[in-house]
């Protein structure tokens, strides 16, 4: 099988790493990719939003199957240009993609299908934002109704921040504050079967102690020893088959990544959000511990074959990743700084710790920083603790000027063993 994956960060190259591992592949493409995709796919350059352009280079790699990764060309529509030449796609439809592109949507499709998430209003004047605000009370959660890339959500006590926050948005929801630890849940679904993955967490906040802005996400690790182990079934039957059958009632069928980010509250499970693709971090500790080949799981999902495929299959082994970004990230990133000890950790560490790249780039000899999160280290081991201990012992042999990343990712979890 030939495999074209859309994109360039963490996620693709977990992805790439896992499809380069499938014996079912025989050519593997990535474009536009990053420095580290390029260890294990032939990279090629794209525009991943112009949808044309990326079916024409599907057809001219003659792939069999096209995983596109990031919500940004999902939304654009990116998996129906491929679709209408012919090749299988794993990512959803730009309509069905709305699930993650508008809150408001996605809140439309919950109420519908009696999916718990938190009660809200969406809002598009001064008066609806007071009136909301007022109605729900510290603490205030505000989302930008659009793509905000996991910045567009504040929650804050000062009403002030909050209202501003809410008048620099054209469209806003705001909702109910939902207390309790949060679950990453993906599942595989061809819009009628769904697969689920397993839980993990990830750590949104910059800073230690769960500190500092919202972050696109600076570690993960799976599976999570606290979980209630009927946590699956239970958010199965009440979030994501009624969501996946919502949606094809509707006439737009969800195939692809149903990503479900969830809050244990204490009147039970609600929905903090949708997104329409694998998560990142918490992709590169999920597929770190999938043992099922992947290829065919995805061209399952763009076939619609997915209730012919043996359930998957995973290894006891626990997974932890840590996010190295950049200076100043996630405000004003500093870009082009030189990366070091790369080498170190794939002639020391492997095959139990490896880098995944997420925002780099080759410039001559050497590996450069080019994003705000620029590697995510991830390790394996027979439990969190070890994981822990393996990931950290990576990220101390990699050197990248003015770095920073939270020192306590899966600690707590990992106490609790
Ligand atoms: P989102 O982009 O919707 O995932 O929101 C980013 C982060 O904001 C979430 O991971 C939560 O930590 C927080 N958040 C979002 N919605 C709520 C809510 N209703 N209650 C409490 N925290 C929330
Ligand atoms: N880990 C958060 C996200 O992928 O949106």
């Amino acid at each position: 099988m030939k495999v074209l994956v859309i994109g360039g960060g963490a996620r693709e190259h977990a992805l790439c790493r896992s499809l380069s591992l499938d014996s079912d592949v025989n050519a593997l493409y990535c474009a536009p990719g990053n420095a580290g995709i390029a260890e294990v796919a032939e990279l090629r350059p794209v525009d991943q939003l112009d949808g044309e352009a990326v079916a024409r280079l599907a057809t001219e790699l003659r792939a069999d199957l096209v995983v596109v990764g990031p919500e940004a060309p999902l939304v654009a529509g990116v998996a129906d240009a491929v679709r209408a030449v012919g090749i299988p796609v794993f990512g959803p439809s730009g309509e069905a993609a709305q699930l993650e592109g508008s809150k408001a949507f996605a809140k439309d499709v919950m109420a519908a299908a009696g999916v718990p998430t938190a009660r809200s209003y969406v809002c598009t004047t001064p008066e609806e934002v007071d009136e909301a605000l007022d109605a729900f009370g510290a603490p205030y959660v505000v989302k930008d109704d659009g793509l905000a890339a996991g910045k567009g959500v504040v929650v804050t006590d000062d009403r002030a921040a909050a209202r501003e926050h809410a008048l620099r948005c054209d469209r806003v929801v705001i909702e109910e504050f939902l207390d309790g630890p949060e679950v990453s849940l993906f599942a595989i679904t061809d819009g009628v079967t769904v697969l689920p993955l397993q839980p993990a967490q990830d750590f949104k906040r910059a800073l230690d102690g769960d500190a500092g802005p919202n972050t696109g996400g600076m570690g993960a690790y799976s599976p999570l020893p606290w979980g209630d182990p009927k946590l699956v079934d239970e958010v199965m039957a009440s979030v994501l088959q009624p969501t996946v059958d919502e949606l094809r009632h509707r006439g737009t069928p969800f195939s692809g990544l149903l990503y479900a980010g969830l809050a244990i509250t204490s009147r039970g499970v609600r929905v903090i959000e949708f997104n329409a693709r694998f998560g990142d971090p918490e992709t590169q500790v999920v597929l770190a511990r999938l043992r099922t080949p992947l290829a065919s799981v995805l061209l399952g999902s763009a076939n619609g074959t997915l209730d012919t495929l043996p359930p998957l299959s995973w290894r006891e082994d626990a997974a932890v990743t840590v996010v190295i970004a950049s200076h100043n990230y996630p405000e004003t990133p500093r870009t082009g700084d030189p990366i070091t000890g790369l080498a170190e950790v794939a002639e020391l560490d492997a095959p139990y710790a490896y880098v995944l790249h997420a925002g780099t780039r080759t410039e001559g000899d050497a590996v450069v920083s080019a994003g705000g999160r620029v590697l995510s280290v991830t390790a394996t081991g027979s439990d969190l603790a070890e994981a822990r201990d393996r990931a950290y012992k990576a990220v101390a042999r990699i050197g990248l000027d003015g770095s920073q990343y939270r020192t306590d990712i899966a600690a707590k979890a990992a106490e609790q063993r």
